[in-house]
């Protein structure tokens, strides 16, 4: 893959072209990484053989069979099942919240025990170490980012291998209810992947990625805070935040950029690449890209039926994941609104973590006002 003069594509019809194209492929790590390991002279065969059964890396057939497989276990009539309990991993949040009532941090507050509350209820997934599990996806996520040191490298090889290491031995264990079983079960009575330890790679990419879903919402509470209190009043509304579920990713999902390789030479409107170079998608613009969207500002986000949009993806990597990001989301922002009409982000407070392809906040200060405070 080459890294230099990186075309850019903020036009949506030119986003989506790119992405249905199938000599466009997603970046194969296993090519880049055998180089790296044979110039630094460094063991990267785990994380080659990881990234081998990672869907975001793969393309062709045993991609497209593992997609097939998921379709069931992530579906919204498998997941009604866990409707209640993500239900409860919300509630959870909020009476600590509530209790808490001072000094709350967007993210250690609300984002990672949203996280950590579906990892464990809705996948049913019990890491080892909570904090170090947390450091592990942080560090894991890095694994998709174009251009990494060997020293980093090494560091998402050891966290992949923790991560995957408890995924399996939880695995070879008797079955217990949770997603993690539903998706264990499908991927083994299929042909690929084989053994417990590549199906739990499998798995570890589907976890670490339902990050984006609570990433996703301390953008949604960021912007909030952003509308007047009488209009994030509808932010309340169970029914309303339903309907507006597509906008609020169209505008608030975390992901910036999708990355994508051609496999041949290949010309898309005004972007031509030559065989094996890089194109970068950036999803922000093409989500308010003027000439597709009527709405292109969040405040407008309820105005007309709900846009079509790229914060899922499109083509054969859109996202497995849509229907349990939509559970949490549409259960969870309604509650929050409810008790908490005047939760604020301190302007200024909000950092974010190192990332070329994503925008995940770091820490943020959440204030929560009341009608003494003079809420707008
Ligand atoms: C609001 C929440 C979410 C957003 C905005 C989101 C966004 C995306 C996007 C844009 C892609 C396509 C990447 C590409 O084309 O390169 C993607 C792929 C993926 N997502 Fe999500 N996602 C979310 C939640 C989830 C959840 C909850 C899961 C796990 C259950 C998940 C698992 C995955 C996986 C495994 C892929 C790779 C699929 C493939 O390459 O075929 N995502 N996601």
């Amino acid at each position: 893959m080459q890294h230099t003069d990186r075309p850019y594509i903020r036009s949506y019809q030119t986003a989506q072209k790119c992405l249905a194209k199938p000599s466009m492929l997603a970046p194969s790590l296993s090519t880049y990484l055998t180089q790296v390991q044979r110039s630094a002279n460094v063991n990267l065969a785990p994380l080659i053989a990881y990234t081998e059964q990672m869907l975001s890396f793969m393309s062709g057939s045993m991609h497209k069979e593992i997609k097939k497989q998921l379709v069931a276990p992530l579906g919204s009539e498998n997941l009604s099942k866990y409707e209640k309990v993500t239900g409860n991993v919300g509630n959870k949040v909020l009476v600590a919240l509530s209790e808490k009532k001072a000094d709350i941090d967007l993210v250690t507050d609300i984002e990672e025990p949203l996280f950590l509350g579906i990892v464990q209820q809705v996948f049913g997934f019990v890491p080892g170490n909570l904090a170090t599990f947390l450091r592990d996806v942080d560090i894991s996520l890095k694994v998709a980012e174009p251009v990494q040191s060997v020293k980093t490298l090494l560091k998402i090889q050891d966290a992949l291998t923790r991560i995957i290491g408890d995924i399996t031995a939880q695995l070879n264990l008797p079955n217990k209810p949770g997603l993690l079983y539903d998706i264990y079960n499908t991927l083994r009575s299929g042909t690929q992947p084989h053994s417990t330890e590549q199906i739990a790679a499998t798995i570890a990419i589907l976890l670490i990625a339902s990050r984006t879903t609570s990433e996703t919402i301390s953008h949604i509470v960021i912007k909030n805070s952003e509308l007047s209190v009488s209009i994030r009043k509808k932010f309340s509304n169970p029914e309303w935040v339903s309907t507006h579920f597509q906008s609020f990713v169209r505008f608030c999902a975390s992901t910036e950029f999708l990355t994508r390789v051609a496999s041949a030479e290949i010309k898309v409107d005004d972007v031509t690449l030559k065989a094996d170079e890089a194109v970068f998608i950036h999803v922000p613009s093409t989500n308010r890209d003027q000439r597709h969207h009527r709405s292109c500002e969040y405040a407008q986000l309820d105005e007309g039926a709900p846009e079509r949009h790229l914060a899922f993806g499109a083509g054969v990597h859109r996202c497995p994941g849509q229907y349990l990001a939509q559970q949490l989301i549409v259960s969870f922002i309604p509650k929050l609104y409810a008790q908490f009409p005047a939760i604020f982000i301190e302007p200024g407070s909000v950092k974010f973590k190192s990332s070329l392809l994503a925008r995940r906040v770091s820490s943020a200060r959440v204030v929560l006002l009341g009608a003494e405070n003079g809420i707008r």
